[in-house]
C-alpha cells in the first residue's frame, strides 16, 4: 500500500487512530470565539481611542504589576486587572490544574500537532482560572545538559525548537490567553543568573539563539516576551536595547509587551528607553515617582511611553480581554480533555535509547513478578523545580502506572532502594571534637558574609540540615505573607565538627541547597578546601567523593545566604560508596522476572535558580550497577531535563529509556511503553554525551575567575553541530530514538519549488518495514561544504512525523527555503546562501542518514 501526501508547513504528523479520536474531539472552535476576531485596524483604532482618554499618570501606572502576578486595570476606562500565571508546563497560580510532559519532553515528540493541543489545553487551564497571560513557553537553547531548565525548554536546535513552539504558541493564544515566549536572551545556565553577562557574537545569536524568539514573533504572533534577569553582551536584557528595540521591535515588527522576569529589572531609564514595556512583578523603576519628572525634564519621549501603552492595549484588545471575563466557567478545573493530551504528550515524548535482544516491549502474560526500584518511582515526579513546578489534582507515578497496567495477576513489588538526601543528612554524626567531643559541630553565627570578626552568636548543630526548598505555589497562593518577601534573612555560618568513619573508604560529601537566592559554601576536610562554591553555586546538589581513614576528620563548612525567599535549604551529608542501597531493594531485585530503575532528578535536585550535575544524584550509580549485576534484566527510566552521566552502568543493562518529567499521566505512557500497548516514537531533541567534558561548550561554561562573563566561545557550534565539528563520538546523538518497528527510507526527490531560488520541495517514501504500527521521526538535514565561513557538518531544516502500519509506506513531502540553506552574513547583516551545491540529506537521527541527494544554487541568494 502506497499514499501519498503532501505535508503542510514543515512537520506533520500522524498517529493512532485513538488520538486521532481525541484530536478531533480537541479543535472545536471555543464558545467565545465564534464572533469573528477584530481585524488589526479595528484594534488599532480602539487603542487609539483608550490611549486618547488616558492621562500621563495613568498611562505609567499600566508600565508595572501589582500583587505579585497581575497587571494593573484602570477602573475609570473600563480596563479590568489581567492576571499572568506561569507556565510553561501547566498553569501553576492558584492550585492544581493539569500538568503536562516537560518542554523537551514536548520537543522529543517532534509533533507539531501535539504541541499544539497541549497548549490549547494549558489555555483552557488558564480561562478556568481567569487567567490572561500564560508565562510560556520557555525556548532558552540546550546549551549543556547542567542547566537547571532545560526540562522547561526545547533541547539544542533552533529549527525543532522553533516548529514546536509556535504550536504550542498557536494553541494557547486560540484559547484567548496571551502566550509569554521566555527568557529572552542568553539565559542558558541557572548559576549566578543575576549577574552574568552572556558573551555571544551576532552570527551565533542570529542562527542559535534568536529563531526560536524569531518564530515565535513572525510565525505565532506572540502577545508577549519575557526579558531575562542575566546581562547579554554587556547589557542587562531588560534595558538591552539593540536586542528588545533594534531586533526585536524593529526588524521583527513586534507588536506584543516586553515584559520583564520577576524582579530583573533594573534602572528606569535603562528600562524605559531599553525597550522594556512592563515590568513585573511590581513598579520599583517604572513608577510615576521615577517617570514623571523625566517626562518633563525630556529624559524619556511620550511617544516611547504612548508606545509601551499601545502594546500593552493592543494585546487586550485583540485577545478580547475588554470585551469578556477572562474566568471561563464552561471549562472545568479538572480538565479531562488535558488529562488525555498530556498522556500522549508522554507516551510521545518518552525515548527508548537501548533495547538489547529486543528486551522491550515485555510480555505482560509472560512476566509474573516486576520489582519497581528507585528514588523516581514513588511518588510520581511529574515536572521539575521552580516556577515552572505545578501541582496536579493527581498524577501517576511509574509504579502506580505499572501496576495498574497489569492488575492484580502481576506481583509488582516496589522499594525505594536509596535514603533520601534529607534522611542522609540527618543520620551524618559530627562530633564537636576530635577526642571526647559532643554530638554534633559548633555553628558559629556572624553578621557579616565573609565571617569575620568575632561570632554573634555560638551554638551546637546536630545535623546540617536547614530551611526548606522554596513552595512557590504556597507563596503565589496567599498561603504565605508575600510582605515578607525581599527581606533579607542571611545566614552566615561557620560549622566545625569532627566525623569519624566506621570503616576507611571512599565516602561521597553531598551538599544540597534549595531556593531562590545568592549562596555560597567551601567545605574544608582535615584543613584542605575541597569544595569552594563561594562565589558561584554551580548546584543544587553538589558532591564528590573522598578517602577516608577510619579515624576522626575535621570537617568545617562556611556558608553564606543572602537575601534569599524565606529559609533556604541547605543540608549536608556523608555515606560510604558501596553502603547506599537499601537491602529490600536487593531482595526483591534478585527475586523479580524484571526490574525497572526508576532513577533521574526531581525538584528538589533540578530546579530553575541552580544548575545540576551531569552525574545522577548521590547514590544512584550505585543502585543500577548493583541492581543490574541480582537482574539481568533491568530497565532504566531515567527522569531529567537532559543527559546523564551513564558510562558506569550503560553496558551493564539491556533496556533504557529517557522519560524526562513526564507529566501527570507519566506512569501510565511507561507502563503502556514498557509492555507493548505503546510503540515508543520520541527522539532526543538534545545530544546526550558521553561525559561532560565532551560537551563543545565545556571549557567556556563557567566564568573565568573574577568575572561574570560567560563566553559562548563554541559560537554556532551547539549540541551535534559541535559534536559532529569536533569528531567527539556522543552516548546518544542528535534526533535518536528507537522504535519497536523498524522503518526504511527510499526515493528522494530534491525538486525546486515555485517561489524563487532557493525554494525546493524535497520527497521520499517512509516504510513500515517491521510487524508493529509505529511512528518514524524523518529528519532533514542540510550540508554546506562550500560557504564563505565555517558552518556546521549538517543542520536541521525539516522534519517530519509519520504513522505507519506494518507494511505501509507515505510519500512525504518537506519544503526548503533560501533560509534553509543560509548562514547569518554579519556584514551583509542577512541571511546568506552562497551559490554552489548543498547536500540534502535525510534519515532517522543526526548520526543515521538514509538519504543523501543534493540542491545547487545557481546564484547566491540574500534574504531578510
Ligand atoms: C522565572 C520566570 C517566571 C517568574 C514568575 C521567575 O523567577 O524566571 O520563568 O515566569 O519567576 O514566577
Amino acid at each position: 500500500m502506497k499514499a501519498r501526501m503532501a505535508l503542510r508547513g514543515r512537520a506533520w504528523s500522524s498517529r493512532k487512530l485513538s488520538f486521532l479520536f481525541v484530536a478531533l474531539s480537541l479543535t472545536q472552535t471555543p464558545a467565545w470565539s465564534q464572533n469573528p476576531a477584530p481585524s488589526d485596524s479595528e484594534v488599532e483604532s480602539r487603542v487609539d481611542s483608550i490611549l486618547g482618554q488616558m492621562t500621563n499618570e495613568e498611562k505609567i501606572d499600566l508600565l508595572s504589576g501589582i500583587n505579585f502576578f497581575d497587571v494593573r486595570g484602570i477602573p475609570r476606562l473600563n480596563l479590568p486587572v489581567t492576571s499572568t500565571a506561569d507556565g510553561p508546563i501547566g498553569v501553576r497560580n492558584d492550585g492544581p490544574a493539569t500538568v503536562m510532559a516537560g518542554g523537551i519532553s514536548l520537543a522529543a515528540t517532534w509533533n507539531t500537532d501535539l504541541a499544539r493541543q497541549v497548549g490549547q489545553e494549558i489555555g483552557r487551564d488558564a480561562r478556568a482560572k481567569g487567567k490572561s497571560f500564560l508565562l510560556g513557553p520557555g525556548v532558552n537553547i540546550y546549551r549543556s545538559p547542567l542547566n537547571g531548565r532545560n526540562f522547561e525548554y526545547f533541547g539544542e536546535d533552533p529549527f525543532l525548537a522553533s516548529r514546536i513552539a509556535v504550536g504550542y504558541i498557536e494553541g494557547v493564544q486560540a484559547e484567548g490567553v496571551s502566550a509569554t515566549v521566555k527568557h529572552f536572551l542568553g539565559n542558558n545556565s541557572e548559576f549566578g543568573r543575576n549577574t552574568t553577562d552572556s558573551v555571544i557574537d551576532e552570527r551565533t545569536l542570529r542562527e542559535i539563539y534568536l529563531p526560536t524568539f524569531e518564530a515565535a514573533v513572525k510565525e505565532a504572533r506572540v502577545g508577549a516576551i519575557m526579558d531575562s534577569y542575566n546581562l547579554t553582551n554587556g547589557e542587562y536584557m531588560t534595558q538591552n536595547g539593540y536586542l528588545n528595540n533594534e531586533v526585536v521591535k524593529k526588524e521583527w515588527g513586534f507588536q506584543g509587551i516586553v515584559m520583564s522576569d520577576w524582579g530583573a529589572t533594573h534602572d528606569t531609564l535603562g528600562a524605559f528607553n531599553g525597550g522594556l514595556d512592563l515590568e513585573m512583578w511590581s513598579g520599583q523603576f517604572l513608577n510615576r515617582g521615577a517617570l514623571l519628572p523625566a517626562l518633563q525634564q525630556g529624559k524619556i519621549a511620550q511617544a516611547t511611553l504612548d508606545d509601551k501603552v499601545r502594546r500593552i492595549l493592543r494585546t487586550e484588545v485583540k485577545l478580547r480581554w475588554l470585551d469578556r471575563p477572562q474566568l471561563d466557567p464552561s471549562v472545568p478545573r479538572y480538565n479531562q480533555q488535558g488529562r488525555q493530551v498530556a498522556l500522549q504528550a508522554a507516551r510521545e515524548g518518552i525515548v527508548l535509547l537501548k533495547n538489547e535482544g529486543n528486551i522491550l516491549p515485555l510480555n505482560k502474560n509472560k512476566v509474573k513478578t516486576v520489582a519497581v526500584i528507585g528514588p523516581d518511582a514513588y511518588p510520581a515526579v511529574p515536572v521539575g523545580g521552580g516556577s515552572a513546578q505545578a501541582a496536579p489534582f493527581r498524577a501517576v507515578s511509574f509504579l502506580e502506572g505499572i501496576s495498574d497496567h497489569l492488575g492484580p495477576a502481576t506481583s509488582v513489588t516496589y522499594a525505594r532502594g536509596l535514603p533520601t538526601l534529607g534522611m542522609v543528612a540527618n543520620r551524618t554524626s559530627f562530633s564537636t571534637a576530635e577526642t571526647d567531643g559532643k554530638p554534633g559541630l559548633t555553628a558559629e553565627v556572624f553578621d557579616t558574609q565573609d565571617l569575620s570578626g568575632t561570632p554573634a552568636s555560638t551554638r551546637v548543630d546536630q545535623h546540617i540540615n536547614l530551611g526548606s526548598a522554596i513552595d512557590l505555589n504556597a507563596l503565589s497562593s496567599g498561603e504565605i505573607d508575600l510582605s515578607a518577601l525581599g527581606r533579607p534573612r542571611p545566614n552566615f555560618i561557620r560549622w566545625t565538627g569532627y566525623y569519624v568513619p566506621e570503616n576507611a573508604g571512599t565516602y561521597d560529601f553531598f551538599v544540597q541547597q534549595g531556593g531562590f537566592g545568592d549562596s555560597g559554601f567551601r567545605l574544608y576536610v582535615d584543613g584542605a578546601l575541597v569544595r569552594d562554591r563561594w562565589n558561584f553555586d554551580i548546584a543544587i546538589v553538589d558532591w564528590l567523593g573522598l578517602t577516608l581513614t577510619a579515624s576522626p576528620h575535621k570537617i568545617v563548612i562556611e556558608y553564606h545566604s543572602g537575601a534569599g525567599f524565606l529559609s533556604p535549604r541547605f543540608r549536608v551529608g556523608i555515606m560510604r560508596e558501596g553502603s547506599w542501597v537499601e537491602d529490600a531493594a536487593k531482595t526483591l531485585a534478585g527475586k523479580a522476572d524484571v526490574v525497572i530503575v526508576a532513577a533521574g532528578f526531581n525538584p528538589e535536585s533540578e530546579s530553575e535558580g541552580w544548575d545540576r550535575t551531569f552525574a545522577l544524584p548521590p547514590g544512584q550509580d550505585e543502585l543500577i550497577q548493583e541492581i543490574a549485576v541480582l537482574n539481568k534484566k533491568t530497565i532504566v527510566a531515567v527522569t531529567s531535563g537532559g543527559g546523564v552521566g551513564m558510562r558506569s552502568w550503560i553496558d551493564k543493562i539491556p533496556g533504557l529509556l529517557q522519560a524526562w518529567y513526564p507529566g501527570q499521566e507519566g506512569g501510565t505512557a511507561l507502563a503502556e511503553i514498557l509492555f507493548g500497548e505503546t510503540n515508543p516514537s520520541g527522539h532526543l531533541p538534545a545530544t546526550f554525551e558521553k561525559q561532560w567534558d565532551d560537551n563543545p561548550a565545556h571549557n567556556n561554561y563557567y566564568p573565568a575567575t573574577g568575572s561574570n562573563k560567560i563566553e559562548y566561545k563554541e559560537g554556532v557550534f551547539v549540541g551535534y553541530r559541535g559534536y559532529e565539528q569536533n569528531h567527539t563520538q556522543p552516548q546518544f546523538p542528535f534526533g535518536f530514538g528507537l522504535s519497536y518497528t523498524t522503518f526504511k527510507y527510499a526515493d528522494l526527490a530534491v525538486k525546486p519549488a515555485p517561489g524563487g531560488l532557493g525554494d525546493y520541495q524535497v520527497s521520499f517514501d517512509v516504510t513500515n518495514t517491521g510487524k508493529l504500527a509505529g511512528a518514524a521521526v524523518a529528519q532533514l538535514y542540510i550540508s554546506d561544504g562550500h560557504a564563505a565561513v565555517p558552518r556546521p557538518p549538517k543542520e536541521l531544516k525539516g522534519f517530519a512525523k509519520v504513522f505507519l502500519k506494518p507494511g505501509e509506506t507515505r510519500n512525504l513531502s518537506i519544503p526548503l527555503n533560501p533560509r534553509s540553506f543560509s548562514y547569518y552574513d554579519t556584514n551583509a547583516k542577512q541571511w546568506h546562501a552562497h551559490s554552489g551545491t548543498y547536500g540534502v540529506l535525510v534519515g532517522s537521527s543526526s548520526a543515521d542518514i538514509a538519504l543523501r541527494g543534493d540542491a545547487a544554487l545557481a546564484q547566491d541568494v540574500l534574504s531578510k
